[in-house]
């Protein structure tokens, strides 16, 4: 069945939603096949696919080009894409063109836009345009370097009253959902209890309505120690060392192809050639 931003409205309080990242045709066509509520194409295609240090580099043509394929493969979990850095910080009129590009030529249901209560207007406006939008607060990667790093937000009494607010702020200018990025649990449990829309944490505890990863790294296939707040479901990453390693040794001696992997002729015509070609 279709995911829609009414189905994330309405899970509420009844069940949890399930989100992943993906970036591409094969992945969002395995991970729709698992029922995963939502697939996000995040800007940290940056980082993931595309090797940038971080998402500042990324385009409003690396999203649209990466969701259009995420769009061919997934038919029933909805497709949120991400508003990449500087789309949606020169003003609500921008913010609605670039979010329009990411539906028309990307084939995304959705956009998520990072940023607190200062981008209410932007998130009012998207609402207006019907274009379905997910906040994103607590940390956000865009600013980071802003923010003085990737630091949990919201610690002290001052900041966990900002991420409040931003998360009201937000709700009321017409968000569909809210994700937030490394909030102290007691803080977003807060949230997710005072906002009637559905909450969707990264590393934001176990009370919010909903769970993102990033794919690479809950498959183990992220380099480098992932964050806390990951957990690795799968060790694919050794597992797909060991298999390029089998593979580089089988060509090596011959043992790849073997007869089953190769296509036969019949001896006549063989003989026939072997014989002209003499
Ligand atoms: O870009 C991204 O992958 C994100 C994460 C929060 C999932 O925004």
């Amino acid at each position: 069945m279709k995911i829609t931003p009414r189905t994330f409205r309405e899970a509420k309080n009844k069940r949890k939603l399930a989100l992943l990242t993906a970036y591409d045709y094969g992945l969002a066509r395995l991970i729709d096949e698992c029922g995963i509520d939502g697939i996000l194409v995040g800007d940290s295609l940056g980082m993931t696919t595309l090797g940038y240090s971080d998402t500042i580099p990324v385009t409003m043509e690396d999203m649209i080009h990466h969701c259009a394929a995420v769009s061919r493969g997934a038919k029933n979990a909805l497709i949120i894409c991400d508003m990449p850095f500087m789309s949606s910080q020169l003003g609500p009129l921008e913010t609605v063109r670039n979010a329009g590009r990411l539906l028309k030529e990307g084939g995304a249901q959705a956009v998520k836009l990072e940023g607190g209560a200062e981008f209410a207007p932007e998130i009012a406006a998207l609402t207006r345009a019907s274009i379905p939008v997910m906040a994103h607060i607590g940390l956000t990667p865009q600013s980071a370097r802003a923010m003085g790093g990737y630091k949990v937000q919201g610690k002290s009494l001052a900041e966990a009253k900002k991420v409040l607010n931003d998360a009201r702020a937000l709700e009321e200018a017409g968000a569909f959902a809210i994700l937030m990025e490394c909030v102290p649990a007691p803080l977003a449990r807060l949230i997710t209890s005072g906002v009637s829309v559905p909450t969707i944490g990264i590393g934001a505890g176990s009370h919010c309505d909903g769970q993102i990863l990033v794919w690479q790294d809950m498959l183990g296939v992220s380099p480098g120690t992932p964050p806390k707040f990951v957990r690795r479901f799968a060790e694919l990453g050794q597992t797909m060392r060991e298999a390029f390693d089998d593979y580089k040794r089988s060509v090596e001696t011959g043992e790849f192809p073997a007869p089953a992997h190769s296509y036969a002729m019949s001896d006549e015509v063989a003989d026939a050639l072997t014989t002209e070609e003499k």
